[in-house]
């Protein structure tokens, strides 16, 4: 097996699964893996994008060997210098010293910063082109999508957007590259998770970038991450619109954080009430086993957001802390909050989420309603509003 795939007749896909790394940043879980996607252009140049995390370098570098059978590599292009992608730089370098690597001055600064590579530079700026025989390769700045120095690169022969992390997602790439080959529910699932995790804080600059590449004529696009969208690109498109632009589906995630179960008995009753209001799409989610990543994930879907706590050591119980932190800092707008909770001598859980709330600048459907160790017959009335006013705040999103 020699491990490349055609994408065109003369562009390859040469990237490489890694099922091995637990924790992709060393913070986010990889259960289904990821893959690192490179790709190759054969022409009068030829052309590597991108390249792979220094983990995988072995299998990348065997599939590059097989496919140029002794031909050298011209030109390195490089979208993002995350060390995801640019990892393998320097060994990449010393296999073909002759290469050119095309970047723009902020990508030579962190090639510098990070590897101290300051030779074979070829910058190009926003809207420069480079003619490689048969293809021609027109560079696009696409910046903090998804660090400064992102840029995408387009071929006009076969009109293949090569867009770095932007429509990429997690997920190993397990047989199937192409959008029509693999199971999409999976794949969006994961895009979503990786665009949220990843990219979402800077979803402004994805919809600069959106504007900007809305005159190309896109047929293929090309991620460093996930499938290869030949058959419907505008589907991963218009999904990356939606979600930096805060739009979301209607449903209703509960996060909540619970010691003895009381708290989480809460969740379950606004849940069952929710449902009773025709919400189908409800999750309940124990935030002591349930990874920040995939919190975050249910949070960019849903319009609806529950946030339950007890009270720990009169604040917060530590696991909410982390979700009430993260959506302050990230910005997301277009939600509806709700808040919920229990106390025993002191309060704290559900005031400290109020006062966090004050940050997301979501609105609040209705009182918060917070039960003395557990839910009584006035608590659970009090709960039957909240959900009753959280569902018809979800409704017709
Ligand atoms: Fe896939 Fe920002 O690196």
């Amino acid at each position: 097996m020699n491990g490349f795939i055609n994408i065109t007749e003369d562009i390859f896909y040469v990237g490489v699964n890694d099922r091995e790394t637990a924790i992709f940043e060393n913070l986010w879980p990889l259960d289904k893996g990821v893959s690192y996607n490179s790709y190759i252009i054969r022409d009068k140049k030829n052309v590597l994008v991108d390249t792979v995390k220094i983990n995988k370098f072995s299998v990348f570098i065997e599939k590059i060997r097989n496919l140029l059978n002794g031909e050298d590599i011209d030109y390195l292009v490089i979208n993002h210098m995350e060390p995801d992608h640019s990892g393998s730089i320097q060994e990449i370098l010393e296999e073909f010293p002759n290469m050119k690597i095309i970047g723009n001055k902020k990508t030579f600064e962190f090639l510098n910063d990070l590897y101290g590579i300051q030779k074979n530079l070829y910058e190009v700026k926003d809207g420069d082109e480079i003619d490689l025989g048969e293809h021609k390769l027109k560079f696009y700045m696409t910046p903090m999508v998804h660090w400064p120095e992102t840029m995408m690169t387009y071929e006009t022969k076969s009109k293949i957007l090569f867009t770095g992390d932007a429509f990429g997602g997690f997920g190993s790439l397990d047989g199937g590259i192409f959008d029509d080959e693999v199971n999409l529910d999976f794949f969006e699932d994961e895009i979503r998770r990786y665009y949220s995790n990843i990219v979402g804080k800077y979803s402004p600059m994805v919809q600069r970038a959106l504007k900007k590449l809305s005159d190309v004529d896109i047929k293929i696009i090309a991620a460093t991450h996930g499938p290869v969208w030949r058959k419907h690109p505008e589907r991963i498109i218009e999904k990356y619109d939606r979600w930096s632009k805060y739009e979301s589906e209607e449903g209703v995630v509960i996060i909540y954080g619970s010691m003895y179960g009381n708290t989480e008995k809460m969740a379950d009753h606004l849940a069952r009430k929710i449902a009773e209001q025709g919400i189908k799409n409800i999750k309940v989610i124990n935030a002591s086993k349930t990874h920040l990543s995939h919190i975050i994930n249910e949070i960019w879907r849903f319009k609806g957001v529950m946030l339950g706590s007890c009270t720990y050591n009169t604040g917060l119980f530590p696991p909410m802390e982390e979700i009430v932190q993260w959506i302050s800092h990230t910005g997301l707008k277009n939600r509806v909050l709700g808040i919920f909770g229990t106390y025993g001598w002191s309060g704290g859980g559900v005031s400290t989420i109020e006062k966090y709330a004050e940050n997301f600048k979501w609105p609040i459907v209705n009182e918060s309603v917070e039960a003395k160790l557990s839910a009584k017959e006035d608590d659970l009335k009090k709960l039957d509003e909240l959900a009753k006013a959280m569902a018809d705040a979800v409704k017709n999103n």
